[in-house]
């Protein structure tokens, strides 16, 4: 079996670091990524990572995992809240993913309450910074073990 994980970081995520960091805390993506390949190698997992700011290329990378990927992690960013197509594209795929979100999005605003991806996921990690990523490394490990 394939030992690999995709890694999706949704639109903005480019931005950690820099972007509202009182919220998403002073890591950049380049941090985050380097955590889930470190993490993941604990378990002689590899990883995939990919960024994207646009839906399309986000469902692209998630069909393209079905090939070669045992699990994907993904923080969907916005695109949590609206995109019923990435949710397709996961139940599509058939793969075991963990829902990443660096802030807690049930104590912001209403419309970051609902996800379109929550009911679907294997496990859903919200509000523990980016160490989310590093229990969603685990998470799956455990699962991919049986
Ligand atoms: C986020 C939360 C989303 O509401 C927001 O649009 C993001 C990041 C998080 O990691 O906390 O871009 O997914």
């Amino acid at each position: 079996m394939t030992r690999r994980i995709l890694l999706v970081n949704g639109p903005n995520l480019n931005l950690l670091g820099t972007r509202e960091p009182e919220i998403y805390g002073s890591d950049t993506l380049a941090d985050v990524e380097a955590l889930v390949s470190r993490v993941a190698g604990e378990f002689s997992l590899e990883v995939r990572a990919m960024q994207s700011n646009h839906e399309g290329e986000i469902i692209d990378a998630i069909h393209a995992a079905r090939e070669d990927c045992a699990a994907i992690i993904i923080n969907p960013g916005a695109f949590t809240h609206t995109s019923i197509a990435i949710r397709d594209a996961i139940t599509g795929v058939e793969l075991p993913t963990a829902e990443v979100h660096i802030s807690n999005v049930h104590a912001r605003e209403e419309f970051r309450h609902h996800s379109y991806l929550s009911g679907i996921a294997s496990c859903v990690i919200v509000g523990c910074g980016v160490q989310g990523y590093d229990f969603a490394v685990r998470r799956l490990a455990t699962l991919l073990a049986g």
